[in-house]
């Protein structure tokens, strides 16, 4: 699976659109291969790992890939994580490959990445009781980190400003569709199905303890210096350098870091620069509302 630089010399690539599937907005490439990957074939042995998009997937990526290989960098290193682990629900424009393509030939056991809200989810991945880690961010920072990515990523919607990516936000007509549906979604199947349901806030205040749970539900016991060795190597600061994690392989035709870094803050709190107080408030109303009646409570500060 070594994709080499076939888009040199490329062209530029247009800001998609995007297209209702069982009325849940996605980008118009995966609604156009969605019959494909509604028939993937999930495997009993299939690790998923399921975000919303910018609730630090790419951070429980590497952590789990660590834990896979017991702390050994080297084994990590031989390649980019969206290499490492497929993200099945991405169909970039040719000649990029897609998770889907990568995923089919892997052999088991595979690690595999989604988006995808519950009702979305292949059904395989049911039949097959695979076993998903749910990776969880509070609403304010999840939303601050989507409209920077959509500055650079060339391959999302335009944005707008922030206060027009904001209402986006809050009535679920972006990419992937509503935050709230999507969280709640996942914390009620987990009741149902083999989840481990994970906070980027947790992760943020005690990297150790949720590493050792991530291992637990892996069914693996790690000795403490792997533990710490997995927590100094997945550092925001040590991520945001390592060319395997920070998405630096990725032309600047489609993410322009020139614009905003992929690893851009790395902070719980970082909304506090961007919310005025009123759109903070709409934030705490709409989590009330959308969430209230549920047990899942996000903590949007350390
Ligand atoms: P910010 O934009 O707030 O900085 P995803 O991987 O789902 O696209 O999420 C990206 C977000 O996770 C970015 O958030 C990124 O900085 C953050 N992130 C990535 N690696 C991280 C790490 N090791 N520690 C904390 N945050 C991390």
């Amino acid at each position: 699976m070594d994709h080499k630089t076939e888009w040199e010399g490329m062209e530029p690539i247009k800001r998609t659109e995007l297209v209702d599937v069982d009325g849940i907005p996605c980008l118009k490439d995966t609604a156009d291969n969605w019959q494909r990957l509604w028939a993937f074939k999930a495997r009993p042995d299939d690790l998923l790992i399921c975000t919303y998009p910018k609730a630090g997937t790419t951070w429980i990526q590497e952590i789990v890939n660590m834990i896979q290989h017991r702390g050994d960098p080297q084994k990590c290193d031989q390649a980019p994580i969206h290499q490492r682990i497929p993200f099945i629900d991405l169909f970039p424009p040719k000649p990029f490959p897609h998770g889907l393509d990568d995923a089919e030939v892997m052999p088991s056991p595979r690690t595999l990445k989604s988006h995808l809200p519950v009702p979305l989810l292949p059904p395989s991945f049911w039949e097959q009781n695979c076993k998903i880690i749910y990776f969880a961010r509070n609403a304010k920072d999840n939303a601050v980190s989507y409209f920077h990515f959509h500055r650079m990523n060339k391959g999302l919607p335009e944005p707008g400003n922030w206060d027009e990516f904001l209402e986006n936000f809050l009535t679920g007509k972006i990419a992937w569709g509503s935050w709230f549906d999507h969280v709640r979604g996942w914390w009620e199947a987990k009741e149902r199905y083999r989840i481990l349901y994970l906070f980027y806030e947790d992760m943020k205040e005690d990297p150790a303890r949720e590493i050792r749970k991530v291992a637990q539900f892996l069914g693996l016991q790690l000795p403490d210096p792997v533990v710490n060795q997995i927590v100094q190597h997945t550092m925001f600061e040590n991520m945001k350098v390592n060319p395997m994690t920070n998405y630096s392989s990725i032309p600047s035709l489609i993410f322009d870091q020139t614009v905003s870094p992929f690893m851009r803050k790395g902070t719980v709190g970082d909304w506090k620069e961007h919310f005025t107080a009123a759109q903070s408030e709409r934030f705490d109303d709409a989590c009330l509302r959308l969430l209230g009646d549920s047990s899942l409570v996000f903590r949007t500060e350390l």
